[in-house]
């Protein structure tokens, strides 16, 4: 949550810092502000506003190329943790100041959040500081301040300040005194420095980045940075200089731009195909063999799995479930990861933990890869973010190579990560043997189907889904029902349908219904069943019927022509006849656009829901 940028080179850093916070808006919206070093000036530049990044931009160009000359700053995007988004709590915050009215001589932007707050404001008080918003933020810039105003160098002055933190944070700051450098810092949350000629650039995820530069330096927790228009240098907490590789990052510009779609969410939804594509390549070939050499780990020895992960990540975690039992017969646990990291779990070094997170900066599914860390549990990170924190905290790690996802609510990835998890699921029965060779391939050819079959779910609901949406007009609450793997895809489609349009949905087994949630049940309450096939498919319809007998308003998704789902839904959406495997993948598809059209019909932002962000780097 919140993002950063800094930039030092040439008479562009404003515009490079608008860009930069444009890619990061996705990290918090809360509000925006930059810092702007400018030689031989007392004070820090700010400009700073409540609201989405637009409302900065506009700030900005009323300043009329006031702006032009200048060639340091840090800028930052608001996901408010402590504080109400105003313009006082939002970012740039100042130390240093000489009255009322100014600025400072110190500026920093931060991600993360310092706990130990209430002490250092009231120690800060005890010396005379007052402060002017309600974060935790501001005691780093005070504290900052205090120490370049008694002459430490700012990289110095910055590590000493660092000391007094406890908590989480990516740090970055300017000040008047050194108007040619900007220093950062970094424990828990993420930031990455990217390397051009004659500038240099920090920011919380390289997708900031793009537009400027492939090659990065992924800073390590406990490191200190500093960069000049020549220069980016990273330095242990006992200032000695460390030696980093440089990583490149492989993801194309466009990958971050709309391309013609109207959001983020529906050009996501239209690039399952070929992320899956992605996913697949080099992984599985023509005659359904899979090739995971890459995971570098005695996956013939695993006796147990425990998924960790939160959200969509978890909800395609218990379709990986469902494979791996179903296939390879191996016990799956699958973790909310807020919960297991305190759970105290049980495992072994026989346990591999398969660690899920499209950011791979959740800091609930890193603690949670921590605490199997304790009993010897391997780790296997499932990422879409190269170099990301996960990637480093992780023995293997698979990619699902889906290119960069911008919106907040996450579909492309939820497809991959299961894909990847499928993938899994038959490595593990090759190496034990589970399924024949025969069996095995057969289900490797499916799987390798997922690309074409999504492709023919999205043709086959173009402009059905509009129909579905009347029947939310009025909802007051909206029920999904599935069993076994159509039971995580319907938990999955409750929270895309809750986190964008705002409206309370339950993903519940069909069977279990009966037992409680049935009783919301009315004419506005849809009910969203999911069929599914075979025996699965009987039972589901069966409780769909009681639904349907008691008022509600059902949305079937099922085989095209299936006429029982015709007889009992007000309308149908549409799947192709598929492999068992790849049923809840297509079932997947119709909800992702159910959400996404109720909430544009709502007149909602699907992109950039209220109250949400897309890396969740706070507990
Ligand atoms: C919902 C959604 C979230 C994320 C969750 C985990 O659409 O996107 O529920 O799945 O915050 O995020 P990652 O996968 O980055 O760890």
């Amino acid at each position: 949550m919140c993002g950063i940028v800094g930039y030092v080179g040439r008479e562009r850093c404003v515009e490079v810092l608008m860009e930069g916070l444009r890619h990061l808006e996705y990290r918090g919206y809360d509000s925006a502000g930059l810092a702007l070093a400018v030689p031989g000036a007392d004070e820090v530049e700010q400009v700073k506003r409540v609201g989405p990044l637009k409302e900065l931009a506009e700030a900005v160009s009323r300043h009329n190329g006031h702006f032009a000359q200048v060639r340091t700053g840090v800028g930052h995007t608001r996901w408010a943790t402590h504080g109400r988004p105003t313009e006082a709590n939002a970012h740039p915050h100042f130390g240093g100041y000489a009255g009322d009215g100014a600025n400072g001589t110190v500026a920093v932007v931060h991600n993360g959040i310092v706990e130990n707050h209430v002490e250092l404001k009231e120690e800060l008080r005890g010396r005379g500081h007052t402060f002017r918003s309600e974060t935790d933020t501001e005691v780093i810039a005070h504290l900052l301040a205090e120490r370049v105003e008694a002459g430490e160098p700012l990289r110095e002055a910055l590590t000493n300040t660092l000391r007094r933190l406890q908590g989480s944070f990516a740090v970055a700051a300017v000040s008047v005194r050194e108007p040619e450098k900007v220093v950062a810092a970094r424990h828990q949350s993420p930031l990455v420095v990217g390397l051009g000629d004659g500038e240099n650039f920090l920011a919380s995820a390289v997708q900031a980045l793009l537009g400027e530069t492939h090659r990065f330096l992924f800073v390590e927790n406990g490191e200190v940075v500093e960069i000049t228009d020549s220069s980016a240098r990273i330095y242990t907490m006992d200032g000695e200089p460390v030696e980093r590789e440089t990583f490149k990052v492989d993801w194309d510009p466009e990958a971050v731009e709309l391309g013609g779609y109207e959001d983020y969410m529906l050009k996501e939804i239209h690039e399952q195909p070929a992320a899956l594509q992605a996913t697949l390549s080099g992984r599985l070939d023509a005659d359904g063999v899979v090739d995971l050499s890459e995971v570098v780990l005695d996956l013939a020895s695993v006796e147990r799995i425990v998924v960790v992960a939160c959200g969509t990540a978890y909800h395609a975690g218990l379709l990986g479930k469902h494979a791996i039992e179903k296939y390879a017969r191996i016990p799956v646990e699958v973790a909310v990861a807020s919960e297991y990291r305190y759970a105290d779990p049980i495992g072994d070094e026989k346990t591999l933990v398969i660690a899920i997170s499209q950011s791979g900066e959740t800091s609930d599914t890193l603690a949670a890869v921590q605490t199997a860390r304790e009993f010897g549990g391997r780790v296997l990170a499932v990422t879409n973010t190269q170099g990301s924190l996960i990637t480093r905290e992780a023995d293997a790690v698979l990619l699902t190579k889906t290119g960069p996802e911008i919106a907040v609510a996450s579909t492309k990835t939820f497809l991959a990560q299961t894909t990847i998890l499928y993938l899994v699921a038959l490595e593990l029965a090759r190496l034990r043997g589970a399924l024949s060779k025969g069996e095995a391939l057969e289900i490797g050819r499916a799987l390798r189907r997922a690309p074409e079959k999504v492709e023919e779910t999205l043709d086959l609901l173009y402009g059905r889904v509009e129909e579905a949406v009347e029947l939310f007009e009025e909802a007051r609450c909206a029920l999904f029902l599935g069993r076994g793997a159509s039971h995580a895809a319907a938990l999955e489609g409750a929270l895309k349908l809750k986190e964008i349009s705002y409206i309370p949905a339950e993903g519940y087994p069909a069977g279990e219904m009966k037992h409680g949630p049935i009783a919301l049940v009315d004419e506005r309450c849809p009910v969203i069943s999911i069929l599914g096939e075979g025996l699965q498919r009987e039972k589901t319809l069966s409780n769909v019927e009681e639904t349907v007998a008691r008022g509600a308003n059902v949305i079937a998704v099922a085989h095209k022509g299936d006429t029982d789902a015709g007889r009992i839904a007000r309308v149908t959406l549409p799947v192709p006849e598929t492999p068992e495997i790849l049923g809840a993948l297509v079932a997947s598809v119709p909800l992702q656009l159910l959400a996404y059209h109720v909430a544009k019909d709502r007149g909602l932002n699907v992109d950039k829901p209220r109250n949400l962000a897309k890396s969740v780097t706070v507990e």
